[in-house]
């Protein structure tokens, strides 16, 4: 039974199959997590009672039937944090620079298409997209090259470590703020009624990229991290 009160990350840790409402809605449940399902109503603009049927309807009949992204959550929680830190960088780290490099030219290219209808909402865009690519290719470099060897390495690990280690979820921070922005942008990536092919598959790829990250956050953050305190604290 859910209430005003829930957090989106209590609902996931309990039934991660969640995540796919969660993203047909656009909610951050990684970095924006700790909100309650009151606060995200008021944000979104939703009836907090509709709200709220709506995910216990969603729990209901999603938990009849399972989810690939639920196994995926389940799968990951049993892994070994070296298996965590490799499975993160094959998937998500993989995956969304792939994303990154593809979105990237297909942005530049509705730019120059569509400058003359659409410049008030492509030029943000794609400012917000650079920020977002920039502090994803160097947050993703400092995992791979500084972070996770170190946590490897310090199994039980000084205070010092956990701090440098808990740096990630400030950057993961940044990064949702970014999201956030681009969503309210458009509305959603919700592509304009009069836009083309290109258009409407750059929204496409960005909403992927985006339900991605989500995903790959709330795995380091919620899974990952407190996993790296736990073993520290023993
Ligand atoms: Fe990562
Ligand atoms: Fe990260």
């Amino acid at each position: 039974m859910f209430t005003h009160q829930t957090k989106l990350k209590e609902i996931i840790n309990d039934n991660p199959h969640m995540v796919e409402l969660f993203n047909d809605l656009g909610i951050d449940y990684c970095c924006g997590g700790g909100d309650s399902l009151g606060k995200v109503a008021k944000e979104k603009n939703l009836d907090l009672h509709r709200f709220i049927a709506l995910l216990e309807n969603k729990h209901e009949s999603v938990k009849k039937i399972g989810s690939a992204k639920a196994d995926s959550i389940a799968e990951f929680k049993q892994y070994s944090m070296e298996e965590m830190i490799d499975s993160l960088q094959m998937t998500h780290h993989h995956d969304e620079r792939k994303l990154l490099k593809e979105i990237d030219d297909l942005l530049n290219k509705i730019l120059l298409v569509h400058y003359q209808s659409h410049s008030e909402k492509l030029l943000p865009l794609h400012k917000l997209f650079g920020t977002l690519k920039t502090e994803l290719e160097a947050h993703f470099a400092k995992e791979e090259k500084l972070l996770f060897p170190l946590m490897l390495e310090n199994p039980n690990a000084s205070p010092e470590v956990i701090a440098q280690v808990k740096v990630l979820e400030r950057e993961h921070d940044v990064a949702g703020d970014v999201i956030k922005e681009m969503q309210n942008l458009t509305d959603n990536f919700t592509p304009p009624e009069d836009s083309c092919y290109t258009y409407q598959k750059t929204y496409q790829l960005l909403n992927t990229l985006v339900q991605d990250i989500f995903m790959h956050v709330y795995k380091e953050n919620s899974i990952l991290i407190p996993l790296f305190e736990k073993q520290a604290n023993r």
